[in-house]
C-alpha cells in the first residue's frame, strides 16, 4: 500500500485555495444556532402563548408538551413554565446529535474550520480528542433518544386530542401548526442515527425471520429521504418550533385570525 497523498494546506487561520464560499455555511448555522438560543431565552421569560378553542387549548411548541397544563401542577413560582421544565430534553437531544456536532465543531470550535481550510494553532496543537471529557457527555445520546420518542408520542397525542372529531372533522389552526411540527420532529426522530441502530435490533447482520424484519426497517429509514436527509430534517423540525411559536403567539394576542378548516361536517 502506498502512503497517503498529503493535500497541501496553506498557514494561517482560515487561508486556503478553496476559492468557493466555504465559509457560508458554518457561518449561516452558527448565527442561526445563536438566534434561536436567544429567541429562546427571551421567550421563558415572557412565558407561554395558547389559543383557546371551546374544550382544547394548543400551546405553543416550546412550551409543549405542556406538562404544568397536562397535570394539573399548581402552586409553582411564577417564572416556571412547561419550557422551563422539559426543554432539557429537546436541548439534550438535539444537542448531542451527530449532525448537530458537525454544526457545532465547525462553526464554534472551527473544528475543522472546513475542508482544505487551515485551522486554529490550539486545534493543531491539541488535536483530535474524540468524546472524552466534557464531551464524553455526547454519548447520552442514544438514551435521549427513547425520552424524544416520549415528546413525540405527546405531541401526537395533542394533535388527536385539539380535533373537533366529535362535531364533524374540523382542524383548527392551532391543530395544523401542531401537526406539521409533530411531523417534522417524527422525521428528525426516524431519521436519526441511533434509531437506525435500535429499529435495525442493533445488529450489523440480519438473516431471516424476526432479525429478517429488523433488517427490512434499518434499511427503510437509511433511505435517501430519511436518515441520509437527517441534517434537512434537523433544520426544518428545529425552525418549524419557531414558526410555529410565532404563530401561535401571534394568534393568542389577535394581531392574526383564528381560523379552521372543516374536512367533514361542522355540526355543534
Ligand atoms: Fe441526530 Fe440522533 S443523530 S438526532
Amino acid at each position: 500500500m502506498g502512503e497517503g497523498i498529503k493535500l497541501p494546506v496553506l498557514n494561517g487561520l482560515g487561508r486556503t485555495n478553496r476559492i468557493d464560499n466555504w465559509w457560508a455555511q458554518p457561518m449561516v448555522m452558527g448565527g442561526a444556532l445563536i438566534l434561536l438560543l436567544l429567541y429562546t431565552a427571551w421567550r421563558l421569560t415572557i412565558g407561554d402563548a395558547d389559543i383557546h378553542y371551546d374544550d382544547h387549548r394548543v400551546t405553543s411548541p416550546i412550551f409543549s408538551p405542556d406538562i404544568i397544563y397536562m397535570f394539573g401542577i399548581t402552586g409553582h413560582p411564577g417564572w416556571v413554565n412547561s419550557a422551563i421544565l422539559i426543554l432539557w430534553i429537546p436541548f439534550g437531544f438535539r444537542g448531542t446529535c451527530y449532525y448537530m456536532r458537525r454544526v457545532y465543531y465547525r462553526s464554534f470550535f472551527m473544528s475543522p474550520v472546513g475542508c482544505w481550510v487551515d485551522e486554529p494553532e490550539i486545534n493543531k496543537k491539541l488535536g483530535y480528542q474524540g468524546e472524552k471529557r466534557l464531551f464524553v457527555i455526547n454519548n447520552i445520546h442514544r438514551y435521549m433518544l427513547f425520552l424524544a420518542i416520549a415528546i413525540l408520542l405527546v405531541k401526537w397525542y395533542d394533535v388527536v386530542h385539539s380535533m373537533h372529531i366529535m362535531s364533524g372533522f374540523i382542524l383548527d389552526v392551532g391543530t395544523i401548526v401542531l401537526a406539521i411540527e409533530s411531523g417534522l420532529l417524527t422525521m428528525y426522530v426516524t431519521s436519526c442515527h441511533a434509531f437506525r441502530h435500535v429499529i435495525g435490533g442493533r445488529l450489523d447482520r440480519w438473516t431471516t425471520g424476526a432479525s429478517g424484519l429488523m433488517g427490512k426497517m434499518h434499511d427503510f429509514v437509511s433511505k435517501k429521504w430519511i436518515n441520509k436527509s437527517h441534517g434537512f430534517w434537523f433544520w426544518t423540525s428545529l425552525s418549524f418550533v419557531f414558526i410555529g411559536d410565532l404563530f401561535i403567539m401571534m394568534v393568542a394576542n389577535g394581531t392574526i385570525p383564528e381560523a379552521s378548516i372543516t374536512l367533514i361536517g361542522g355540526g355543534v
